[in-house]
């Protein structure tokens, strides 16, 4: 073959590669459901950026928990931080029957002891001992006692001797519950002997310090790592086993400590529903699988149903995108991506979330983000238009739940009330 042949063989080639490339039109309108709630929310919405929640989703989700920890025989603790509203963790744990709750922050405990006087409530990490001091001193009076509701978390000999010398200058007595690493590795007990140093003071301070149990945290075992390292039951199977270790050492050498009401805390979202292959742990931690945000499209969490969304107002359509410098040049890239033939700019963005609905929203990179009005590309086949909402789905629930003010709370795809969310003060 000639030379000239061989060069335009392989110039078809390499555009036949870069057609085969081209992007395909992505774009599709809103499904029912969400052509409703773009209805219900153009009619009766805020018209700014909301934070919904669907109660019809949430009650099964709350159900699935409920009953997989009540038949395995287990409490349910509310993971406070991923739900963090007064009226949104009154609601779940009157439905699931439970008064526990896991806590992370110290303004966020102070609000706990207020609206929740009557539950257990566990640190979820073990605050800076200045912060405990601040949860005694913004402490409100009335019915929550720390002395018996309170779990303190602690993971060192020395946070321990911090937790002391407060519990002798406030004059009262503090419950210590242990952080232990069961293999997520991100700190707590690792070995008998701290855990001996940690329940020798313990045991030699009865006035100012009570052990209350444990918290062995297991996000790995259902987040997943790469099989070859262990599938999720291989992996809680480890874990319990590194657990079932320290109970037993803690049991046997230190038995008048040991009593059958120590809170044997494990879990997370990723790992509730293995559990009830286990029999060590008696007090699970569950908040963000109750949501479902994107990040927790998990196999564990399979039985599971999105519940929150984020929906905003689009305030401008301004046809195929141009790029600021490029002008009219860019229409190389609208000719190329069907997808960039419209362009949107929404109120606010740059949230911690994915594109929900319509479908074959994306970002621009070349244009960049705004957290004022952010841009979104799309084909023309979303049929979106001026005053219609963009869905997005959050990645996370903490923090994200924080930044848009009262939740929109929906029942058969109506909005039937707001509600607030913790502040960050207490
Ligand atoms: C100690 C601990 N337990 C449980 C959880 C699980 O929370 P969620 O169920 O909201 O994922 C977390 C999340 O960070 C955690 O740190």
């Amino acid at each position: 073959m000639k030379r000239r042949h061989l060069l335009l063989g392989g110039a078809a080639a390499a555009a036949g590669v870069a057609w085969w490339k081209k992007p395909v039109d992505r774009g599709a309108p809103y499904d029912e459901h969400f052509r409703a709630l773009n209805a219900e929310l153009k009619a009766h919405g805020s018209m700014q950026p909301t934070l919904l929640i669907d109660l019809d989703r949430l009650d099964r989700n709350i159900d699935r928990v409920a009953t997989t920890l009540r038949d395995a025989g287990k409490a349910w603790r509310i993971v406070e931080k991923s739900l963090p509203s007064q009226k949104l963790i009154d609601y779940i744990a009157r439905r699931a029957n439970t008064k526990r709750l896991m806590s992370f922050h110290r303004p966020f405990l102070n609000h706990d002891a207020e609206f929740f006087p009557d539950f257990d409530v566990l640190m979820g990490k073990p605050l800076p001992v200045r912060a405990a001091q601040a949860f005694y001193a913004q402490l409100k009076p009335g019915g929550f006692d720390p002395t018996r509701q309170l779990q303190w978390l602690i993971d060192t000999p020395q946070r321990l001797s911090e937790y002391l010398q407060l519990a002798q200058g406030l004059g009262t007595k503090l419950r210590v519950n242990i952080e232990i690493d069961v293999g997520l590795h991100r700190g707590g007990v690792g070995d008998n002997a701290t855990l001996g140093a940690l329940l020798d003071s313990i045991a030699a301070n009865p006035r100012q310090l009570e052990f209350a149990g444990f918290m062995g945290y297991d996000a790995h075992v259902g987040m997943g790592v790469p099989s070859i390292l262990g599938s999720s039951r291989e992996l809680l199977d480890k874990a319990m086993a590194i657990y079932a270790g320290f109970v037993d050492f803690a049991r046997g050498r230190y038995a008048p400590l040991w009593h059958e009401n120590l809170t044997l805390n494990a879990g997370g979202s990723p790992s509730y529903s293995l559990h009830p292959f286990e029999k060590i742990s008696n007090d699970i931690s569950t908040g963000t699988a109750l949501l479902k945000p994107s990040h927790y499209d998990l196999d564990s969490l399979r039985a599971h149903e999105p519940a929150a969304w984020i929906a905003t107002p689009v305030l401008k359509k301004t046809g195929p995108i141009r790029l600021p410098a490029l002008d009219d040049k860019s229409r190389i890239l609208s000719w190329w991506d069907p997808n960039q033939r419209e362009t949107f700019f929404i109120y606010g963005g740059w949230w911690r979330a994915d594109y929900e609905s319509p479908q074959g929203l994306q970002f621009n990179d070349l244009f960049g983000h705004s957290a004022n009005q952010e841009i979104v590309n799309a084909s023309p086949a979303t049929g979106l238009e001026v005053g219609d909402h963009i869905f997005l789905r959050p990645q996370i629930c903490e923090s994200v739940l924080l930044e848009f003010g009262d939740l929109a709370i929906l029942r058969g795809g109506k909005i039937v009330d707001r509600w607030p969310v913790f502040g960050a003060e207490a």
